[in-house]
């Protein structure tokens, strides 16, 4: 009857439903609270290691030579078809040079790669990420030979689980599923290579899914309570693990100005979170993320072009916490506290302005100069709660801090600057092991100089004045006691890429996981 009456007449409608548009008001919808899927990202081909080829599975042929190796599991008119197609192609075994061939013998298809003059670790890797992106269409299950020994083997697995990572939960009526057929890594040393793959490397597998998924997010679906909630999901479970999470009314009280500062114009409140886990008695690494879940620039608005991907300027926070996932899935030895300062930096009539002053909870001040130099704002927060409060052996931020680190170093080398030269070196050597290039910057003395203020303890950065990578290095090592060593690591650009590469698909890289994994592994004070 009331519904009737509702369509019939207008002034009923209106009546009725008043009040219950009045409850709707009370509480306040942030976005358009309509989620954009509920699906998630398709499933992976799961990976496993044996001693022989499945018999259905197309191949992979991992190559240090242009000739086919004599022990390549292949029919004798396999390899005559082999051998002549490669010949015909004038294929050479270059590092990540690939060939892929059908309707030889009864291989659905065999797929060659080259692994270069040096078929280590890292050749290997990137020749099964290679092998695995240019197998994203194929159905059949996929057999992988010619890493070599157990441990190339489990390399080969790492590689392959990086390269057939995707992206596609939003596609849902244009995607197709991708074949879920499992990829085995063949091999004398399978046993040796399974027990690496699932004491360590599956575990880093992992902790890059899911610190390129929260990259690759919109801020729609991420903001700080959501990144809380994803981690949450993540470490559930997982011993030896604990999670701190201080909300707006808590870091008032510890009057942390600065990371509250940055999040003001935002509906969405800031957070900081604190994933702990204690795999040794030794004092923590701390590893503090920027975790800007959407940069906008704030009242110092940024142009249009391009903002889309300042979705992804939580991708130091996405990798401080994925390394924490790494070490603490594979029971690491190691105990780390990953900081994740989250914030969401956006104009409002709220929003905090050029020429403010801010308290940190350091209790000394800082002279805003644009809103847009908001990474190193919401660190020094998170970096002087955690140094209060844990005593770390070592502090390493990791920050899509400067467009000026994309000028100097482009996407390929994070820029590394520090004062404590075993640290640095310790960063540079995990660099190394994981192939997370980076490049050693300066730090100089006179840097304090051009960011004197005329009124606050510090002014954040200059208009204009370079070198604004060092600057932002500077600000940041202000807030940090001399005696604790520390490293930043400005990974502006490499947190996504335009083009796919063989370990990192077009998108979000989740670069830093790897390396702060490995450097926790290895780093003694
Ligand atoms: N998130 C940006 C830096 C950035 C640029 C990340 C390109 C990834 C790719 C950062 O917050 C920023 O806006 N930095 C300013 C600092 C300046 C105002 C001192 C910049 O680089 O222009
Ligand atoms: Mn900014
Ligand atoms: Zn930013």
């Amino acid at each position: 009857m009331r519904l009737l009456l509702a369509t019939t007449c207008l002034a009923s409608l209106a009546l009725t439903a008043a009040p219950a548009l009045a409850q709707t008001q009370a509480v306040p919808v942030i976005g358009s609270g309509v989620p954009a899927t509920t699906a998630k990202n398709s499933a992976e081909r799961p990976i496993g290691f044996a001693t022989a080829v499945p018999a259905d599975a197309a191949l992979v042929l991992l190559m240090a030579d242009k000739a086919v190796p004599a022990d390549a599991p292949l029919s004798p008119e396999e390899r005559k078809g082999l051998e002549a197609a490669l010949s015909a192609a004038g294929f050479a075994a270059k590092a990540n040079e690939t060939v892929s061939l059908r309707g030889i013998g009864a291989r659905p298809r065999i797929v060659v790669v080259g692994l270069g003059k040096d078929a280590g670790s890292k050749a290997v890797m990137e020749a099964a990420g290679k092998a695995a992106q240019d197998l994203r269409g194929e159905k059949a299950p996929i057999a992988v030979v010619g890493a070599g020994n157990g441990a190339l083997m489990a390399d080969a697995a790492l590689g392959y689980a990086l390269g057939q990572y995707r992206f596609d939960r939003y596609k849902v009526t244009t995607g197709s599923a991708p074949s879920t057929a499992p990829v085995t890594i063949v091999g004398a040393e399978a046993t040796a290579a399974q027990a690496v793959w699932t004491g360590r490397h599956a575990a880093t597998a992992e902790a890059v899914r899911f610190s390129r998924d929260l990259s690759n997010e919109p801020a729609s679906t991420i903001y700080p309570d959501s990144f809380i909630a994803r981690t949450r999901e993540a470490f559930a479970g997982v011993p030896g693990v604990s999670i701190e999470v201080l909300d707006e009314a808590a870091m008032r009280k510890l009057n942390m100005g600065s990371i509250l500062g940055v999040g003001q114009g935002s509906p969405r409140g800031s957070r900081l979170l604190l994933v702990t886990y204690k795999g040794s008695e030794a004092a923590p690494l701390a590893m503090v993320g920027k975790g800007i879940t959407f940069d906008s620039g704030g009242i110092s608005i940024k142009p249009g072009s391009g903002m889309w991907r300042m979705k992804a300027d939580m991708s130091g926070a996405a990798a401080v916490v994925g390394a924490a996932l790494s070490l603490a899935k594979s029971k690491a030895p190691v105990h780390v506290v990953a900081v994740a300062a989250l914030a969401e930096n956006m104009p409002d009539g709220n929003a905090q302005r050029p020429g403010d002053v801010v308290r940190t909870m350091s209790g000394k001040t800082a002279e805003i100069f644009s809103t847009d130099a908001e990474g190193r704002m919401v660190l020094v927060d998170g970096i002087e709660y955690v140094a209060a409060t844990r005593k770390p052996a070592a502090i390493v931020d990791v920050a899509t801090l400067t467009g000026a680190k994309v000028t100097a170093l482009g996407d390929e080398y994070a820029g590394l600057f520090g004062r404590h030269e075993g640290l640095v070196a310790a960063v540079q050597a995990a660099g190394e092991a994981t192939g997370e290039a980076v490049w050693r910057l300066p730090l100089h003395p006179n840097y304090a100089d051009d960011l004197k203020s005329d009124v606050a303890d510090i002014k954040h950065g200059t208009e204009g004045v370079p070198p604004g990578a060092g600057h932002g290095a500077h600000f940041i090592g202000f807030f940090i006691d001399p005696a604790t060593p520390w490293a930043h690591l400005d990974i502006a650009g490499n947190e996504m890429s335009d083009a796919a590469k063989p370990l990192t698909p077009k998108g979000a890289t989740g670069y830093g996981v790897r390396l702060l994994d490995q450097l926790a592994r290895t780093w003694k004070p």
